[in-house]
C-alpha cells in the first residue's frame, strides 16, 4: 500500500547496483516484509496488499539468489509459508537435556550439600572460597534449547524426553524474548525456559470460560499448549516470554554459572533478575525463604528454586545419575491451599446472558493476595464437587492467578447448609432463565436485559472490540442511561456536540473522543466478529471465523469494503443463510459453537446489530488473500474431516496442516470424505465414519500422509 512507487523504482535498477547498496536494500525489504508478517499473522492487521507483498518478496528473492552472501537463514523469504507445515519434527539434542531432584525441606538442602562436599572431597565445614552455590528462581514453564550459527538463531526445540525433542522453531520466532541476532557472530546452544505471563494466562482463560471452552488449569499447560502448535500464527497470539539459564558453549574466562549468567545478558537474552550468587547451603535457604511469599507477586509463575554449584570444574567432577546432575537439585514450594467458609453463592449476569454461580467466602489471603470470590463456573461444576451455601472448602489458585474452589470439607458440615439452586427468573431483568437441551449453561433470553447490555455495549467499544479509545465503563454507561446509544451502530452517529453532553467532556475531549470513534469505524473482520459478543464466541474462534470467511468469499478486487453494497453487507447476507453445519469448517468450531452461530446470524433481532453497523459505516479492513492450498501436496483432490483431540495438533493446526499438504477440510462426513482424523474421545463422527466406510485415521496415521506416505498402518 505504502512502499508503491518507490519500490518499484528500486526494483527496476537492482541489477545494476553494486553489492553495498543491494545489501542496504535488501535489509530495507526484510524490514518491510518482517513488519508485514508480524501484522498479518500476530495482530491480524494486515496492511500490504497481497500483490504487492509478493512482489516485494520476489525482490528480494532475486537478491538474494544473486548475492548469496544476503541469505539469511531468517530471511523472510526463508519463513514464506513456513506458517504451517504439518507436524512438528524431530531435534536430536547434542548434549542431553537433564532433568532436576527435588528437594523439599531445608534439610533435604542441607543433605544436598553434604553430598555434594564429599563427591568434591571437601569437609562439610568448607569455607565459601571452596564452594559456593547460585539460586535461582524455578520457571515453570517449558524447557526450550536454541542453537545459534554465527550470531543468528537456527534452531530451536522442546526438551522432549531430553535426547529427542521437537522442533519449534518457527514458533520460537514468534516471542520477542528470543534474539533472532547475536550481538556478535557468538555460536552458543542456549537454554531457559518459555513460560506464559500470568495476565495473559488470566486473560486467555476468562476468553475460554466466556467461550464455554475448558479451562487451562496452569501458565504452564497453557504455555506448553501455545507453543506446541503447528501453525506458529497460534503461538503468536499468545503472549509468550522466556528465561534463561544455560550457556552451552566454551568460552573463554566463563568458569562458572553465575558468569554464564552475565554472559546470557551481554548476549541478548533475558535471564531472571533475581537470581544470587556466593551462596552457602544457608545463604540458600534464607533465599528461598525469602521468596516464599513474594514470588506470587512476579507476573510470572515460579514454583520452587533451583540450586546450583557455582564452579563448572566441580560441576564436571560431580557429573550425573540418572539423567540429573548432581550438583544442582530443585527446592519446590508446596503448593498453597487454604480453608475458608463459603456466605454465599450469587448468579452473576455475563455480556451473552449466561448465569454464572459465584462463591462470596469470608476474605482469605491465599498466594499472595486475599480472595473472597470465586468463580463455581456453572451449576454442574456446583453439584460435581458438592460446594454448599455454607461450606468450609478448601482454596487455591489455579496457576497463581485464578482462585478456585478444591473442595468442600464435609467434616465440617453443621447441617446448616444449602444447596446452590438456579433462580428460576434473570436476577437482574426478572425474565425467566433458560438452559438448552444438552448444555451446561443457564442464561437469560433478554436480549435488551440492563445487564447484558451494559456489559454487551461496553465490551463492542472496549478493548477486545471495536476498540474505541476513551469509551471506558463511564463513557459508555452514561451513553445508554441518556439513551445517545441504543444501538451499537449509535457510537458512530454521534457527534462532537453530543459528546460534549457528557460528565466532565469539554470541546476538546469531546472532539478526541469523536476522532477515535471515526477510527474505530475501520477495523480487522476478527475484531468485528469479537465485538459482536456471539454466544460462545470468543477471540481465537473470531480470527478463524474471520480467515474463514476470507477464504471462502474473497472480497473482489473492486468491491468496496463498507455500505449496502459493499463486501461486509454481502458477507452477512451469506451467513444469515448459513446451515449450522457449514460454520464446523470454521477451525476450532465444532456443533455447539456452530448451532449459536446459526442462531446468532439467523435471528432477526441480533441480525438487525449487523444492518444497523453497516448502516453506521461501519467497515472491515481488507482481508489479506489467503495462501492457496498447495496443488501437488500429499493431500491435493483429498478431503478430511478431523474430531477428538489429538495430541500435537490443536484443531486449527491440523486443518492448516491439511491445507499447507493440498487437502481440503470439511465438517462433517459424508460419502465425499476421504479420510476422518480421529483422536481421543471421537465421537459421532467417527461413528458415522465407520458406518460409511470412510477410512479413520489416529495420529500417526494422519502424520504419515501429511508427510505423503502410505495409509495403512
Ligand atoms: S537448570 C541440569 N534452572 O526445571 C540443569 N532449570 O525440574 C537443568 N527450570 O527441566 C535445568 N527454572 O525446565 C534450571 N533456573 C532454572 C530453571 C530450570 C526452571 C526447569 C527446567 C528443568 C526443570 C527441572
Amino acid at each position: 500500500m505504502t512502499n508503491g512507487p518507490d519500490a518499484a523504482d528500486e526494483a527496476a535498477v537492482t541489477t545494476a547496483r553494486a553489492p553495498d547498496e543491494s545489501a542496504a536494500r535488501a535489509a530495507e525489504l526484510r524490514q518491510i516484509l518482517e513488519r508485514a508478517n508480524r501484522l498479518y499473522y500476530q495482530e491480524d492487521a494486515p496492511e500490504l496488499a497481497d500483490a504487492e507483498y509478493d512482489r516485494l518478496l520476489r525482490e528480494l528473492q532475486d537478491l538474494e539468489d544473486q548475492y548469496p552472501d544476503l541469505q539469511l537463514p531468517d530471511s523472510p523469504t526463508q519463513r514464506v509459508g513456513a506458517a504451517p507445515v504439518g507436524a512438528l519434527g524431530e531435534v536430536t539434542h547434542q548434549t542431553p537435556m537433564l532433568s532436576l531432584s527435588n528437594a523439599f525441606s531445608a534439610d533435604e538442602l542441607r543433605s544436598f550439600d553434604a553430598r555434594v562436599k564429599k563427591g568434591l572431597g571437601l569437609p562439610p565445614d568448607a569455607p565459601q572460597s571452596d564452594l559456593s552455590y547460585v539460586a535461582e528462581l524455578k520457571i515453570d514453564g517449558l524447557a526450550i534449547s536454541l542453537r545459534y550459527e554465527r550470531g543468528r538463531f537456527v534452531q530451536g526445540a522442546t526438551r522432549g524426553d531430553g535426547t529427542t525433542g521437537e522442533d519449534v522453531t518457527p514458533n520460537l520466532r514468534t516471542i520477542e524474548a528470543i534474539p533472532e541476532r547475536l550481538p556478535e557472530p557468538a555460536g552458543p546452544e542456549v537454554r531457559g525456559e518459555v513460560f506464559m505471563p500470568k495476565t495473559e494466562f488470566a486473560r486467555i482463560n476468562a476468553e475460554r470460560e466466556e467461550a464455554g471452552l475448558a479451562l487451562y488449569a496452569n501458565p504452564r499447560n497453557s504455555g506448553a499448549g501455545s507453543l506446541r502448535q503447528i501453525d506458529p500464527a497460534v503461538t503468536a497470539s499468545r503472549r509468550l516470554s522466556a528465561w534463561f539459564y544455560t550457556l552451552v558453549e566454551e568460552s573463554p574466562g566463563i568458569d562458572r554459572q553465575s558468569k554464564a549468567l552475565d554472559r546470557l545478558t551481554a548476549l541478548g537474552f533475558p535471564v531472571e533478575p533475581n537470581h544470587e550468587a556466593g551462596l552457602d547451603i544457608e545463604g540458600v535457604i534464607a533465599f528461598l525463604e525469602r521468596w516464599r511469599e513474594p514470588r506470587h507477586h512476579l507476573p510470572y509463575e515460579t514454583d520452587g528454586v533451583v540450586v546450583k554449584v557455582d564452579r563448572f570444574d566441580q560441576q564436571r567432577r560431580l557429573g550425573m545419575v540418572s539423567r540429573a546432575p548432581r550438583w544442582a537439585t530443585a527446592y519446590k514450594f508446596p503448593p498453597e491451599q487454604v480453608e475458608t467458609r463459603i456466605e454465599d453463592i450469587v448468579p452473576y449476569v455475563g455480556r451473552t446472558g449466561t448465569l454464572t454461580p459465584v462463591a462470596h467466602m469470608t476474605p482469605v489471603k491465599v498466594a499472595g493476595s486475599t480472595v473472597e470470590r470465586a468463580t463455581l463456573h456453572n451449576l454442574d461444576e456446583v453439584r460435581r464437587k458438592d460446594i454448599r451455601i455454607g461450606d468450609w472448602v478448601v482454596l487455591q489458585k489455579a496457576g497463581d492467578v485464578i482462585p478456585e474452589v478444591v473442595r468442600p470439607l464435609p467434616e465440617r458440615r453443621t447441617g446448616e447448609e444449602r444447596l446452590f439452586e438456579m433462580p428460576a427468573a434473570c436476577p437482574v431483568c426478572g425474565t425467566p432463565v433458560v438452559r438448552d437441551e444438552g448444555a451446561v449453561r443457564h442464561y437469560c433470553p433478554n436480549l435488551a436485559c440492563p445487564a447484558r447490555v451494559g456489559q454487551e455495549f461496553g465490551h463492542f467499544a472496549g478493548r477486545g472490540g471495536m476498540d474505541i479509545e476513551g469509551a471506558g465503563w463511564m463513557v459508555v454507561s452514561q451513553l445508554l442511561e441518556r439513551g445517545m446509544v441504543r444501538k451499537r451502530g449509535d457510537f458512530f452517529r454521534l457527534s462532537v456536540d453530543d459528546l460534549m453532553t457528557l460528565d466532565r467532556f469539554a470541546r476538546k475531549s469531546a472532539e478526541n473522543l469523536h476522532a477515535s470513534i471515526q477510527r474505530a469505524r475501520t477495523r480487522p473482520l476478527a475484531r468485528i466478529v469479537n465485538a459482536l459478543g456471539i454466544p460462545q464466541v470468543g477471540e481465537q474462534t473470531a480470527i478463524d471465523m474471520a480467515r474463514w470467511i476470507a477464504g471462502k468469499w474473497p472480497p473482489a478486487e473492486d468491491e468496496p469494503m463498507g455500505g449496502p453494497d459493499g463486501w461486509f453487507a454481502r458477507v452477512v447476507r451469506e451467513l444469515r443463510q448459513l446451515p449450522p453445519d457449514e460454520f464446523q469448517a470454521v477451525a476450532g468450531v465444532g456443533p455447539t459453537v456452530a448451532t449459536s452461530l446459526e442462531r446468532w446470524f439467523s435471528d432477526p433481532a441480533t441480525a438487525g446489530i449487523l444492518d444497523d453497523l453497516v448502516d453506521a459505516g461501519v467497515e472491515p479492513v481488507r482481508p489479506a488473500p489467503r495462501a492457496a492450498a498447495a496443488d501437488d501436496g500429499p493431500l491435493t483432490g483429498k478431503t478430511l474431516v478431523v474430531t477428538g483431540t489429538l495430541e500435537g495438533f490443536d484443531r486449527q493446526g491440523a486443518e492448516e496442516a491439511i491445507r499447507a499438504a493440498g487437502g481440503k477440510v470439511a465438517g462433517s462426513v459424508s460419502r465425499k470424505t476421504d479420510y476422518l482424523v480421529a483422536g481421543e474421545k471421537a465421537g459421532t463422527k467417527l461413528a458415522k465414519a465407520q458406518e460409511l466406510g470412510v477410512e479413520v485415521l489416529d495420529e500417526d496415521g494422519f502424520r504419515r500422509v501429511l508427510a505423503g506416505g502410505a495409509v495403512e498402518s
